[in-house]
């Protein structure tokens, strides 16, 4: 049995990912990690006619629970081929009014929590090799003033893919790092309430080209940043 383990599956990219992940069969169980339970369960029931689901209640603010769920996992499933990371976090505020509280909160779910994942299921996929995705952000490689915390967790887990592509190509597993730009989502409105949503990619863009990235159809590419955009002509 093939499984997927991901984070952030109940809405925006990482739902989409999730629904094209089923209808590919890309991987035979899909393992999702979250806290919002009835999102969740409502991706699940569009997933569960094309392949085997579970939900695993989590808030990634408190990863701590991250190795007791992934021991779970490979229990009852035998494997894991491949980890998505796309769960994240903003809260965005300028220097001094940056609490203490808004670092934490956004380094648990956007480096810390995934940090912990690679961690543990790497204990499992270093037998079999596999693939893991983070989903960084534009925003962690250009200075974004305003949006401290966000901006540099996202430049961290650029950092932190990249060292281990290094580190792990020896157990045959491939570590990609993509790093979105502008995406109609909740997240995206709260770092541009004004935007209209229309004029932007869409979640489903993003997730063809993670779900591309991680079929057995790519073979060559990982270690770099690759950037996610789309070229939007202006209205009228
Ligand atoms: N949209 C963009 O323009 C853009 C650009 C570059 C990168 N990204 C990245 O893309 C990824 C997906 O975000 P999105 O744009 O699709 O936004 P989204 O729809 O807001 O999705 C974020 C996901 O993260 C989950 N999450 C947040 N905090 C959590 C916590 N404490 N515990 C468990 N799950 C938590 C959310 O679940 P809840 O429902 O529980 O909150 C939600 O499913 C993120 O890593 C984001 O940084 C987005």
């Amino acid at each position: 049995m093939r499984v997927c383990i991901m984070t952030g599956a109940g809405s925006g990219i990482g739902r989409a990912v999730a629904i094209q992940l089923a209808e590919q069969k890309l991987y035979d169980h899909i393992a999702i990690l979250g806290r919002n339970l009835e999102a969740l369960n409502e991706v699940c029931k569009k997933m569960q006619p094309m392949v085997q689901t579970s939900v695993w209640d989590i808030d990634l603010n408190s990863p701590q629970k991250i190795p007791q769920i992934v021991e779970q996992i490979h229990e009852k499933c035998g494997s894991i081929d491949c980890l998505l990371n796309i769960a994240g976090y903003t809260d965005p505020q300028p220097l001094l009014t940056t609490s203490l509280e808004n670092m934490e909160m956004t380094y648990n779910v956007n480096v810390f929590a995934p940090f912990l994942l690679i961690r543990e299921t790497v204990k499992y996929m270093k037998k079999t090799g596999g693939k893991i995705l983070n989903v960084a952000s534009t925003a962690g490689m250009t200075p974004r003033p305003g949006w401290l915390s966000y901006s540099s967790s996202k430049a961290a887990v650029i950092s932190m893919s990249q060292t281990l592509t290094e580190e792990l190509s020896e157990y045959g597993i491939k570590v990609y790092c993509v790093s979105p730009g502008r995406c109609a989502t909740k997240l995206r409105q709260k770092l541009a309430p004004n935007e209209d949503p229309t004029t932007i990619m869409q979640p489903e863009e993003v997730a063809e080209v993670i779900c591309n990235l991680i079929s057995d159809r790519e073979n060559c590419l990982d270690g770099q940043n690759i950037v996610i955009r789309k070229q939007i002509k202006p209205k009228g």
